[in-house]
């Protein structure tokens, strides 16, 4: 086995787990406890958990389900109180309530779904650094952003025709955020995310070319529209409801009365998240994916700099640094290196500049929110699957999670290439650039694979350079840093990748070490690790736990998580004891 890791998060290595084992696995010497799970009451007046009977009343004033994106902002000197916020993706209908023929049952069902998606803001203590945290019911700050909430617009296309509705003629109001996926806090304290798969929340005209880029159907997958008209983009009153989702939403978790937005300069596709560099010169920019086979790469340079402190002064400019700026996508070239070891430059190509459209053809409103047809024309570089993009805090170096793609090089679709370099790429890759002399703002940059993913005893497998012995990975989704700049890797499509179960990884980037990769933790069966948050300093790491048991069925649940109640033992709940999404914490025993 693998030896253990030094540092102040010391720790030694777990082993690969079954994908089947309904556990969550920590290092030996380590404990984990949930912090909170779905339907866990967030205010004085939130109704008691109660799957039973779905209430959407009930669910706005609860942990919503299925949270990815997670920080633990950590407010005060003494480290005894914090901030969790966290996104809720999506829903999981079949194993969170009961079936139902009942017409009027399952339109509540559904207005339920619609309250346990979005955010959520909770307040946290602990009697001190090192201690794990307990959540405030009824904490100031306690808040549940939903699919029904108000955002506004901001930036070039907010106000034009393409995002109006009957409902709301000024286009710059929209109710709800839906599909939330990875993200990233702000140096100014808020929390962006992004819309990923917003298609399958309406129903659409799949024969409009702009809509069969981004996957709009003639079918939704939530059906939000039985109980909402304006999911229904095939009625002429909302045909552009679907352009007002797909951005970049920003929250702001220390005012709790503050309208959310969506940043419509950050271009429209499936974001997956955004993650924000500030230069030593203040200048801001934003890396971002676009999670679909054979899509982009993104970088948004903010207009103004960042302004340092927090005077309200600051805090107010800050918050208007994502509303103008210029919009690239990312065209590689390069070369096919022996051991996958690939390397070369990529230009980042403007598709917006100085609030003007680069694209031939194209309105800057076009451009914006029919940003993924803009980035075709410009000949952006097809990659697999590009999800959680984040830049390095300790070298400026930029990673990009590649998760998979089974369709690389099959008919009809892009070949490899020397940054996509395997055919049905099952385990997918992580890419580091290098902007060119460090600078945020640069036009060109350097790239090298980082890891090319898999079982170590397959090749083309490719592990930063490392040849001593590394844990099995697959399916990298989301990534965050330690206070050293180690890179964690949790993982999303591993049992169909190297059949073990979601995990969470940690990497050195620099140094004799680079490469080598271990495991820290396991996710029950059938949930993807997200988050993560690695407080190293303070001896923990944060998860948030999502879909557990997702193959089940109410009947047939296939994960416990994370109370493991036994059968027959809870009267007071039913038989109910199917899984509940969580945010775990990992502190030492
Ligand atoms: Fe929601 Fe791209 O993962
Ligand atoms: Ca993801
Ligand atoms: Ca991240
Ligand atoms: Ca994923």
């Amino acid at each position: 086995g693998e030896s253990t890791i030094r540092g102040p998060l010391s720790f030694q290595p777990i082993a690969p787990v079954d994908a089947a084992k309904d556990a969550l696995t920590v290092p030996p010497g380590y404990e984990w406890t949930p912090i909170i799970r779905w339907g866990d009451p967030l205010f004085h007046n939130s109704p008691a958990f109660d799957p039973e009977h779905p209430n959407a009343e009930a669910q706005e004033l609860q942990f919503g389900y299925n949270n990815d994106y997670l920080d633990i902002m950590v407010t005060d000197r003494a480290g005894r109180e914090a901030l969790l916020v966290c996104n809720h993706e999506y829903t999981n209908r079949d194993i969170m309530f009961p079936p139902t023929d009942n017409e009027a049952q399952e339109l509540e069902v559904i207005r339920t779904l619609m309250a346990a998606h979005g955010f959520a803001v909770v307040e946290l203590r602990r009697r001190g650094k090192g201690k794990p945290w307990k959540y405030v019911r009824g904490g100031e700050k306690n808040r549940r952003i939903t699919a029904y909430s108000l955002f506004s617009l901001t930036g070039p296309a907010a106000g034009t025709d393409l995002l109006k509705t009957a409902a709301d003629p000024s286009g710059k109001k929209v109710y709800g955020t839906v599909n939330n996926c990875a993200g990233g806090t702000t140096p100014w304290g808020t929390v962006l995310s992004g819309e990923e798969n917003f298609n399958g929340y309406f129903k659409a005209d799949p024969a409009v070319p702009e809509n069969a880029r981004y996957g709009l159907t003639g079918s939704s997958v939530y059906g939000f529209e039985k109980v909402d008209p304006r999911f229904d983009a095939t009625n002429p009153d909302y045909v552009n409801e679907p352009h007002r989702f797909g951005y970049i939403v920003e929250i702001d978790p220390m005012d709790p009365t503050s309208t959310p937005r969506k940043h419509t300069a950050m271009g429209r596709m499936k974001h997956e998240g955004a993650n924000v560099r500030v230069d030593d010169d203040g200048t801001v920019v934003a890396y971002m994916g676009d999670d679909e086979r054979f899509d982009y790469l993104y970088k948004f340079v903010a207009k103004k700099k960042y302004r340092k402190g927090d005077s309200a002064a600051a805090r107010r400019h800050n918050l208007t640094l994502l509303t103008e700026g210029d919009l690239y996508v990312a065209r590689f070239s390069g070369q096919q290196k022996p051991d996958n070891a690939n390397l070369g430059r990529g230009v980042w190509i403007p598709l917006t500049q100085n609030g003007k459209s680069m694209v031939p053809d194209m309105s800057i409103e076009e451009v914006l929110v029919f940003t993924r047809l803009a980035a075709d024309k410009m000949k952006a570089t097809p990659m697999d699957r590009p999800e959680d993009v984040e830049p390095n805090p300790r070298t400026g170096k930029v990673y990009v999670a590649c998760t998979n793609n089974s369709q690389r090089g099959t008919d009809g679709k892009p070949g490899t290439d020397a940054p996509n370099p395997r055919p049905q790429n099952k385990n997918g890759h992580i890419i580091e650039i290098t902007e060119h002399k460090n600078a945020a703002n640069a036009t060109t940059f350097d790239w090298n694979l980082f890891l090319v993913c898999g079982d170590p005893e397959e090749s083309g497998t490719y592990f930063g350079g490392w040849d001593g012995p590394v844990a099995p990975i697959s399916s990298p989704d989301n990534v965050a840093f330690d206070s050293a700049g180690n890179l964690w890797i949790s993982t999303d499509g591993a049992p169909s990748g190297i059949g073990k179960s979601d995990a969470l990884y940690r990497v050195p980037v620099q140094g004799r070490e680079r490469g080598h990769l271990v495991q820290f933790l396991a996710v029950p069966s059938g949930a993807e690790t997200c988050g993560p948050v690695i407080h190293d300093l303070d001896g923990s790491v944060f998860v948030a736990v999502q879909h557990p048991g997702e193959d089940g069925s109410w009947e047939e649940q296939q994960s416990f998580f994370p109370d493991y109640v036994p059968e027959g033992s809870r009267p007071d709940r039913g038989d109910w004891r199917g899984p509940r999404p969580s945010v775990v914490q990992v502190t030492r025993a």
